[in-house]
């Protein structure tokens, strides 16, 4: 139809102007490698932390999976879909995170705006950390409850909310980033379950980057040897777990509560058996396995030390370049070096913040990321 057409061209005509019009680039993967437009590029924008999606056994575990059970679901899992692999998946992601139960949706995205409506509604609050990732926000807006942002990581600006609003709604539920998806900070945790529960509030905590990554591996609820009180933990099988998938952990109540309730559990296909397989193999070398687990964070840490930035708190490490045209001709000089490392500009993140976000891996060889954090020094922040 013209009209569609013409509505689709003006839109994306404006983008391209603002420097804002993204299109996907073909990018086959190898390790830490990528290729890209015929070129080989050592890649730090991938969120395999571990480099589980191309471990041999991780591998060899979807293989198996899909000679035994086929490559889809067939239904959603309340129909056939609950292939055997789930409840072995849920009972491991529970007791990584010490929690009663665990339940699996079929991504990250799904899974949070799939939980937060089934845990507020139109008589409810929420409040989000103003960085918190897309999906948290659009899980909050599809609930219909009075969402408010606070400033990132502000514990005096979220209690004046709370002060403000919590005594006029029935229920009250704070969700944050664990792992800053562009900022690569910790949230502020224990002091968010705190003041949750002087307001009586929900803590939901999205630890899709510190599952695999931070605490052991066993998530930003427990960095730093502690372990904050979260009552939904949330996250992704798809990062540093290599396969694909979101989940929750919580009591046996909530957990039922969302596979009865919760929509986008219960309108959307099961995932595929071969990558449930996938994430229960690289679940077990993560628990085995603790000291390569701090890998990409040591990296991370190496990096940060060596452009003098603050001290990495995870494996991703942001440096902010301003404008968006700054950003990707950084993202091409050091393209033309040999690394890939993906522009990241608003809305992803605020105006005059756009940036390279730097994603470590175990794997990176500490070589490289001399020669990267060389080049970044001298040609992008200049000094
Ligand atoms: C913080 C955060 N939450 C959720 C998601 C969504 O997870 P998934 O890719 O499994 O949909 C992402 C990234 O994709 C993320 O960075």
């Amino acid at each position: 139809m013209r009209s569609l057409d013409e509505f689709a061209g003006e839109k994306l005509a404006a983008l391209e102007r603002a420097q804002l019009r993204r299109t996907p680039v073909v990018t086959a993967r190898a390790g830490i490698w990528s290729e890209r437009d015929g070129r080989r590029l050592l890649s730090f924008s991938c969120n395999d932390y571990l480099n589980m999606s191309q471990h041999p056994d991780v591998v060899a575990a979807a293989i198996e999976a899909t000679a035994r059970y086929g490559v889809g679901a067939g239904a959603s899992r309340l129909v056939t879909g609950n292939h055997p692999l789930y409840a072995e998946l849920e009972s491991r992601l529970a007791r990584l995170k010490g929690t009663e139960a665990a339940c699996v949706f079929g991504s990250g995205y799904l899974a949070n705006t799939g939980i937060i409506p089934a845990l507020a509604g139109v008589d409810d609050l929420i409040l989000i950390d103003e960085f918190s990732h897309a999906c948290i926000h659009a899980g909050a807006k599809l609930s219909g409850a009075e969402v408010h942002l606070y400033r990132h990581a502000d514990m005096t600006h979220a209690e004046e909310i709370l002060a403000a609003h919590r005594t006029a709604k029935k229920r009250a539920l704070i969700a944050t980033d664990g792992v800053f998806s562009m900022d690569g900070d910790l949230a502020p945790l224990a002091a968010l379950s705190a003041l949750a529960q002087r307001y009586d509030a929900w803590l939901l905590a999205d630890d899709a980057h510190g599952l695999g990554v931070i605490g052991g591996g066993r998530g930003s609820s427990f960095a730093n040897g502690s372990r904050a009180e979260v009552p939904l933990q949330m996250g992704t099988l798809s990062k540093a777990v290599g396969a694909y998938g979101g989940y929750l952990c919580a009591s046996h109540a909530v957990i039922d509560l969302m596979r009865t309730r919760a929509r986008t559990f219960i309108y959307s296909t099961g995932l595929p058996p071969p990558v449930i397989a996938a994430a229960i193999a690289a679940l077990d070398i993560i628990e085995r396995d603790p000291v390569y687990a701090a890998e990409p964070l040591r990296k991370a840490r190496l990096f940060a030390r060596y452009l003098n930035l603050p001290e990495a708190q995870s494996a991703i490490v942001p440096v902010i370049v301003g404008a968006t045209d700054a950003a990707l001709a950084a993202s091409e000089l050091l393209r033309d070096e040999g690394f890939l490392v993906v522009a990241i500009r608003p809305p992803t993140v605020p105006a005059g913040t756009a940036r390279l976000r730097f994603a470590f891996t175990a794997q990176h060889p500490n070589a490289d990321i001399a020669r990267l954090a060389d080049i970044v020094r001298m040609r992008v922040l200049r000094h």
